[in-house]
């Protein structure tokens, strides 16, 4: 391993033998390690950027053991990094623009089979929530089996990873037939695939309905993978997934008294640098659309069924009919759910919650990083 300083002090290069990482000394010195710089009990910053010189550069640096201790100058202060930190760390590598954000796997109907566990495995077992838990982040969806076919049962799937996220609807909500329902949720009709409550900013990120009877006639699920339909979309017409992730759609939901939400979101979300961050489709809530120019509004229209049509192909679905007992979760920013519409003959009685997915991937990568150092 070597060092080399470049640019006047404001570059150190370390040729590891394998390759060179090059790191800028304004971006080392705001990463110092050092306990003056981070808390070592909770490794927060105890510093802000007006704590260090704008012209702060490398005076200075060294390698031994896998170690690179680096002077920087006008302070004269000393930090070591570890090499390996540097590693995991490292941003001087070509990174081609990829739409679908690192670790996710997109899906369609050959998805097979869909990932299920039993709720005393997740609740016994480290293991297998782990395992359970990275097959929901990977897909962002997944089943579970063996739930009491209780009211209030499925909060012991929320116990399992994270918190119930309470809304208008309450802690959680009834999905059955009702008379003047509030919601169109409550009726038997089918509902086309859709994602929750997008007049919310933000969402709720996840969606666990769990089933308490099922002996309609009808009534299945199905879940599609709307980032899977966003590549495809952009795949089959980029200036549509364009339009899509440009343009601010509108979403409204006030069929409840005291309640008027209100969003003004792309259908489409990509982040700054184009990874697909959220999908929001919901015929149901999307209010007047008034953000697209008008010289665009007709293709944009043209986008949205595109988008929909695809969302509706059931190459795109995977289908099943949840029994008492099962329930399923659902990545809301991501993947769309539906059902088919059902007969008055027969019970039909699902309870859902939302909960939120920073939960879900922090626990997974607590138990990730206690099964590493185990
Ligand atoms: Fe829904």
């Amino acid at each position: 391993m070597r060092t080399t300083i470049e640019d006047a002090g404001k570059v150190l290069a370390i040729d590891t033998g394998e390759d060179t990482m090059r790191f800028h000394a304004v971006w080392l010195r705001d990463n110092a390690l050092d306990p003056a710089t981070r808390d070592p009990g909770n490794g927060q910053r105890l510093i802000t950027l007006a704590d260090w010189p704008a012209d702060t550069r490398i005076a200075m640096a060294t390698t031994e053991n896998g170690t690179v201790r680096v002077n920087f100058s006008p302070e004269e202060k000393d930090v070591a990094y570890e090499l390996d930190w540097l590693r995991a760390h490292r941003y001087d590598r070509p990174k081609p623009p990829r739409r679908l954000p690192d670790g996710l796997e997109v899906w369609n109907d050959t998805r097979d089979p869909i990932p299920a566990a039993d709720l005393t495995d997740l609740q016994t077992s480290t293991a297998a929530l782990g395992t359970w838990l990275a097959a929901a982040a990977r897909l962002g969806f997944a089943r579970v089996t063996g739930v009491p076919a209780e009211p209030g049962a499925l909060f012991a799937i929320v116990d399992l990873f994270g918190h119930v996220r309470e809304t208008n609807y309450g802690r959680h909500f009834e999905v059955r037939s009702e008379v003047n329902p509030t919601n169109l949720a409550y009726t038997g009709l089918g509902l086309q695939a859709h994602t929750d409550n997008p007049y919310r900013d933000p969402v709720p990120t996840l969606q666990i309905l769990a089933c308490l009877e099922n002996s309609a006639l009808g009534g299945d699920s199905t879940v599609v993978d709307g980032f899977a339909a966003a590549l495809r979309l952009e795949q089959e017409n980029p200036d549509h997934f364009a339009l899509l992730a440009q343009h601010p759609a509108r979403f409204e939901y006030a069929g409840d008294a005291g309640v008027t939400l209100r969003a003004r979101r792309p259908m489409i979300e990509l982040s700054p640098d184009g990874q697909l961050q959220q999908i929001r489709f919901n015929s149901r809530s999307t209010a007047p659309i008034t953000d697209v120019p008008f010289g665009a509004m007709e293709t944009y229209y043209a986008a949205y069924r595109h988008f929909a049509d695809i969302i509706d192909d059931p190459a795109m679905a995977v289908r099943f009919k949840l029994q008492p007992g099962e329930a399923f979760l659902v990545d809301n920013t991501r993947v769309l759910h539906a059902r088919t519409g059902f007969s008055g003959a027969g019970t039909r009685w699902l309870q859902g919650c939302y909960a939120d997915k920073d939960g879900l991937l922090s626990t997974l990568a607590t138990l990730a990083a206690q099964e590493h150092s185990s």
